[in-house]
């Protein structure tokens, strides 16, 4: 899926089968939303003239910030470009970094399930966005089931509070998909903390064998006890799991240049020490074992756990 992300004229889009591009959102500066606070001068300055910072300043944890900096190529004239290219400079290597990462980890998750033989997996994917990952472990079940290999059943659950991206997933499901796949697709128009609350979520968790978690891109706009809710919230799922779990939790660390950057255009995320996520894991989360990749002031975590280091975890 993300080799299919392109742009053109201020829109995102992605490649489909036929050589066509099924269009995304538009990041054209009268299609953006209002800005979520008030900038300085200087802010306003850079989110008039560049595209990335505008993205930044317009959609605040969004896929269209993660869209930009993976396609990298900057935009804008003049001083404009000149300031896009160092906007990308900046935020491209830490979000491209982790978002690779996110891929790889589902491409391993999902090929260590299937050597197992698993009878049943869940991907669960919390602020999905447009669900590319969700889309990946689709089109690699169905590559496998088109040479012939027999499936495990298999269940995709977004969840996102932004319904624009969960229908860009239907859209994409539909077009890139063969029907019995599209029908696999549970997607949740909630946030994280209704959703976790509702009936829904123990449902569609429910006689769940192996578990593969991503949690990627918003958490970083948590405060600490929305974290703690977060993640007692995984904890909760991976006992509805009977086979192996596996999650990836990237995490912004501290970064003068980087934090000076985002604050100017007023994306607000919360940078950390490692510390403070590896205790707020240690206290949240049971019988996973946890490791952990550092690079680009970022911290990718993937924590682990097998049937048997479930066995005494109380429910
Ligand atoms: C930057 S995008 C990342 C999408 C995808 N996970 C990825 O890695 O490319 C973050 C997504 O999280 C969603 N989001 C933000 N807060 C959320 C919440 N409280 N509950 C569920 N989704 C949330 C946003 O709407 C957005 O689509």
């Amino acid at each position: 899926m993300w080799d299919r992300l392109r742009k053109n004229d201020q829109r995102f889009g992605i490649l489909d089968n036929d050589g066509r591009i099924i269009p995304l959102t538009s990041y054209a500066a009268a299609d953006l939303p209002p800005l979520s606070k008030p900038l300085t001068a200087v802010g306003r300055f850079m989110v008039r003239n560049s595209p990335f910072a505008r993205i930044l300043a317009h959609r605040v944890g969004k896929e269209e910030v993660t869209f930009y900096s993976l396609l990298g190529q900057p935009e804008g004239a003049g001083i404009g470009r000149v300031l896009d290219r160092r906007f990308l400079k900046t935020g491209g290597p830490p979000l491209n970094w982790r978002r690779n990462k996110v891929v790889q980890f589902v491409r391993e998750s999902l090929s260590e399930s299937l050597d197992r033989g698993t009878s049943q997996i869940t991907f669960w994917d919390i602020g999905s966005g447009a669900g590319f990952d969700s889309l990946d472990v689709a089109r690699q079940l169905c590559r496998l089931e088109s040479l012939g290999h027999s499936l495990p059943s298999y269940r995709l659950i977004n969840v996102d509070v932004d319904k624009v991206w969960l229908r860009h997933n239907e859209e994409l499901a539909c077009a890139l998909l063969p029907k019995n796949a599209q029908a696999r697709f549970r997607r949740r128009n909630a946030s994280i903390f209704d959703y976790l609350d509702s009936a829904r979520f123990r449902d569609d968790l429910s006689q769940t064998e192996d578990l593969i978690i991503t949690c990627n891109g918003f958490a970083d706009f948590f405060a600490l006890d929305e974290l703690r809710r977060l993640l007692a919230g995984i904890q909760q799922a991976t006992l509805l799991a009977s086979g192996h779990v596996r999650m990836v939790f990237p995490m912004a660390l501290k970064n003068p240049w980087q934090q000076m950057l985002s604050a100017l255009v007023g994306f607000d995320y919360r940078a950390r020490s490692r510390r403070v996520f590896e205790d707020l894991l240690a206290e949240c989360i049971a019988g996973m074992a946890v490791s952990a990749e550092v690079r680009h002031s970022q911290v990718v975590f993937v924590l682990r756990r097998t049937p048997l280091s479930r066995a005494g975890i109380a429910p």
